[in-house]
């Protein structure tokens, strides 16, 4: 079977297959018998490859029909390891195994992969040549790259051959990190302002420093749910969150020394018409469009009462999330009572330059080159103050989709241009069941038009790709 050209395809990953879904229906699927927990993939268009990532193996599938795969590689724990991992009270055959969780492109022909390793976190390079994926046994050290927990979920970014990494750095899982892995390396502040019990579900990275008159830079932005600090709540209150770094940050020289300098994180708003608790991010997709300004997050959420089952898909534009960072009011922590503590408006006065900022041409101006010529006023302050007053609010004010019934787990958006010049977005989603579903834009709200169920039995989607072939089509190919 070949694809047509100019066809969208889901790429589509459950823990027992990997499956391709054609725009007109048609799938094809790939599974190894006795291999389970596909779970990672990375879609190299030069090489016609998916790389795929399973339980101690990694797959090259040819592009063009994932049924056939062109080359494996085992990547299996060494028998100490698993013992070891069994002597801590971990499940043998449930943990302590090699579950690749992390695959990126270095350069041409090396990728950068990494497994849990029976809760040891190792990474190695991987290359392909002569149609064999060979894993080079240049073992490095994976911890804050890849979760020790094969269960925990966690996010990675490849950025200029720097990793950007946001897992959990123990065994317990209970040390949360975003970390870049780079000849400076950075990472977060051990501080539950920071990060507190994080669910880690996205990153990317947004060209900022094109076109802009500021001299601004370039932001990593990642997206998590965790729990609130925020809020008056008899018991945990979990909320959505985006946060973002700046590429060239660098760290402090004494306050933050290689910690993040910019980190800046604020509340993400998915909430629908009438009350109920916070919606929680599941996934998020990035419509990126050759000017930044114009790109958009879609984020798919799910309710977080048990008894409540429920979906909402919320749209937001780039800039305004980089507004809230770039303008916003900061959180700070009050003293009530006793040993209480509440967070309110910080309506003081900030110091100069902007803490959290990049290293624009009005710090430059100043004297301050780098994020280590930062005053220790401005550090103090982005340590104690990483949250951001004001939440995130989508695009129209409000989910483009609600949906009640089996929850929906990934998302991904096709900007499809029709012939009248406009771009119109087509969402699909995964559900928990094992369905995708097409949801078009009408008149500011998304419907549900067509889905296909994928399997027999109803696992969840765990992984949403979208695939385009080189030739892009314009216009008509979409019957809805
Ligand atoms: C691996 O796959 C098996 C079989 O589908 C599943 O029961 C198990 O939970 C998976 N493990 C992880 C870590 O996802």
């Amino acid at each position: 079977m070949q694809c047509h050209e100019g066809l969208q395809i889901c790429c589509i990953v459950i823990h027992c297959a990997c499956m391709f879904l054609f725009l007109d229906n048609h799938v094809i699927t790939f599974k190894e018998e006795g291999v389970w927990n596909y779970s990672t993939m990375l879609i190299r268009e030069d090489l016609g490859l998916l790389v795929l990532g399973a339980r101690e193996a990694i797959y090259a599938l040819d592009i063009n029909d994932i049924s056939v795969a062109k080359s494996k590689v085992p990547w299996k724990v060494t028998e100490e390891k698993q013992k070891e991992c069994t002597s801590k009270g971990k499940h043998p055959d449930i943990d302590c195994r090699n579950y690749v969780r992390m695959l990126h492109q270095m350069n041409d022909n090396l990728m950068y992969a990494c497994g849990t390793n029976a809760f040891s976190p190792t990474c190695d390079y991987i290359t392909y040549g002569d149609g064999r994926l060979k894993l080079e046994g240049n073992q490095e050290d994976g911890r804050g790259k890849c979760p020790f927990d094969p269960f925990q979920r966690s996010s990675s970014v490849m950025v200029d051959q720097d990793l950007y990494s946001a897992t959990s750095l123990n065994f317990l899982g209970s040390e949360p990190v975003i970390l870049r892995t780079s000849p400076i390396p950075l990472r977060t502040v051990f501080k539950s302002s920071w990060l507190n019990e994080p669910n880690f579900v996205y990153m990317d990275v947004v060209p900022e420093s094109e076109d802009s008159p500021e001299g601004d830079d370039d932001k990593v932005y990642m997206f998590f749910s965790e729990n609130a600090v925020e809020y008056d709540f008899y018991n945990k209150l979990v909320v959505s969150r985006v946060a973002r770094v700046c590429k060239g940050d660098m760290g402090g020289q004494r306050t933050l020394q290689r910690k993040w300098t910019s980190f800046l994180k604020t509340r993400l708003d998915c909430s629908l018409p009438e009350p109920s608790l916070p919606y929680i991010i599941q996934d998020v997709f990035h419509v990126r469009h050759k000017k930044w300004r114009k790109s958009v997050f879609y984020a798919v959420f799910t309710s977080q009462s048990s008894t409540d089952l429920s979906s909402a898909v919320c749209a937001y534009n780039v800039t305004d999330i980089s507004e809230v960072f770039s303008r916003g009011k900061f959180k700070t922590e009050v003293n009530v009572e006793m040993s209480d503590v509440k967070w309110v408006m910080y309506n003081g006065e900030l110091p100069v330059p902007r803490p959290g900022a990049c290293i624009n041409n009005a710090a430059k101006s100043a004297g301050i080159m780098r994020s280590l010529d930062l005053p220790d006023k401005t550090l103090q302050f982005i340590r104690d103050h990483p949250l951001m007053d004001d939440a995130v609010r989508p695009i129209t004010g409000k989910p483009l989709l609600l949906k009640r019934g089996p929850l929906l787990t990934r998302l991904v958006v096709d900007d499809v241009s029709a012939s009248d010049g406009q771009s119109y977005p087509v969402v699909f989603v995964g559900t928990e069941n094992g369905y995708v579903q097409k949801a078009v834009n009408y008149d500011g709200e998304m419907h549900i038009i067509e889905e296909v169920k994928l399997f027999q039995n109803a696992d969840p989607i765990d992984v949403l790709r979208l695939h385009q072939n080189q030739v892009r089509k314009t216009g008509t190919g979409y019957r809805f």
